[in-house]
């Protein structure tokens, strides 16, 4: 017998969660509840409440949005969501926004991870056999929050319902996702060629197998690159997890290196951007500001994602490879930067 979800309204607020006779993959609506996008660049979050008395495995997402409303989504899962409301405002950088419609807060208000993103028309993700992201009892995962970046001010009276479809089971999965997110700050000057960088050496004994990746940076990001680095005593051996032009469609794509990434090794990013403005161009939340980020999705074999889902520096001119502290040695300099 096919599963089937009950949507129980709770609290006024939430749609609590619930599967029954999930032994099949199954599908779950998480869409925008018709909401008005009435101003531009204006992020939106929706979020669902999972069951606590039960665990599920998200083995694949659908999107369903278009790059002409949505700039981007993204899927966080949270320990605390970042308000009750049904819908709230919840820019990243627009703390001092006041809105008039929605109210503002950050997608979760404790145990932020990413567990999905999309932008510029990306397909749809399908996981590996046997890996899904675990949600709810056994999960600090205990909301998903839907985020979507909504490009333009909608007219009166047009609503959307951007979102995704979620494929979950109940069964257990053998293999665990998990996401980690390198990332910068900092600022690109003018008519310049800037390189965004972040490192960090893993220090959970945890084997990570790691299967795709995503890039993602706004309109001067002309390559992103991801490695691992093995530190020897012979000397850095830097093996391409994978890079990507961030104006192609920023969907996961297969890792190029899949060996396994073991306590010790350096997780490590570049992001090329080539500021053809005429002023300085930082950071920042807004399709004007620029982002660096490389999102690396990996599974784990009876056992826990990372702790440390997040890898940021604060990007040029504060940091550089060559400033790190695990004294890297053979950057690859020109490789990083070359499509
Ligand atoms: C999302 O899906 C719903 C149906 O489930 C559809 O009515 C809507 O148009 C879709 N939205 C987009 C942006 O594709
Ligand atoms: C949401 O409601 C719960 C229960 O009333 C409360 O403990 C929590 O602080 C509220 N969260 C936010 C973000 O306001
Ligand atoms: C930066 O952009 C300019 C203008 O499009 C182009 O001429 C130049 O070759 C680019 N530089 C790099 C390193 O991509």
């Amino acid at each position: 017998m096919l599963g089937q979800i009950i949507l129980l309204a709770t609290a006024a607020f939430f749609n609590l969660l619930v599967f029954v006779h999930a032994q099949e993959i199954d599908t779950y609506d998480l869409l925008m509840p018709n909401v008005w996008p009435h101003s531009d660049e204006l992020y939106l979050c929706t979020p669902i409440r999972i069951s606590p008395r039960t665990s599920y495995y998200i083995t694949g997402f659908k999107p369903n949005a278009t790059m002409h409303t949505a700039h981007h989504m993204l899927l966080y899962g949270c320990s605390e969501p970042g308000s009750n409301d049904s819908v709230w405002s919840c820019g990243e950088m627009q703390s001092n926004g006041v809105d008039q419609i929605y109210n503002t807060a950050n997608p979760c208000r404790a145990g932020s991870q990413i567990v999905y993103a999309w932008a510029k028309d990306a397909p749809s993700l399908q996981l590996p056999e046997g890996v899904g992201f675990l949600i709810g009892k056994d999960s600090p995962i205990k909301y998903l929050v839907l985020q979507v970046h909504y490009m333009h001010k909608f007219p009166v009276g047009k609503t959307d319902n951007s979102g995704v479809f979620l494929k979950y089971t109940k069964t257990r999965m053998p293999r665990q996702a998990g996401v980690i997110l390198l990332g910068t700050g900092g600022v690109i000057p003018a008519h310049a060629v800037e390189h965004m960088e972040t490192a960090c050496t893993m220090r959970e004994d945890k084997v990570l197998h790691p299967f795709a990746f995503r890039t993602h940076t706004h309109g001067l990001g002309t390559v992103v690159s991801g490695y691992v680095v093995h530190q020897k005593e012979s000397g850095d051996v830097w093996s391409l997890l994978g890079k990507k032009n961030p104006q192609l469609p920023q969907m996961f794509y297969p890792i190029l290196d899949t060996s396994p990434i073991k306590q010790g090794d350096v997780l490590a990013a570049r992001c090329t951007m080539n500021n053809t403005r005429s002023h300085t161009v930082s950071i920042g939340s807004t399709n004007n500001d620029e982002m660096c980020n490389f999102y690396l999705m990996y599974w784990v074999e009876n056992d826990t994602p990372l702790e440390q889902k997040y890898c940021f520096t604060p990007g040029p001119p504060y940091y550089y490879w060559t400033q790190a502290r695990e004294n890297f040695n053979r950057i690859p300099d020109l490789e990083a930067s070359t499509l």
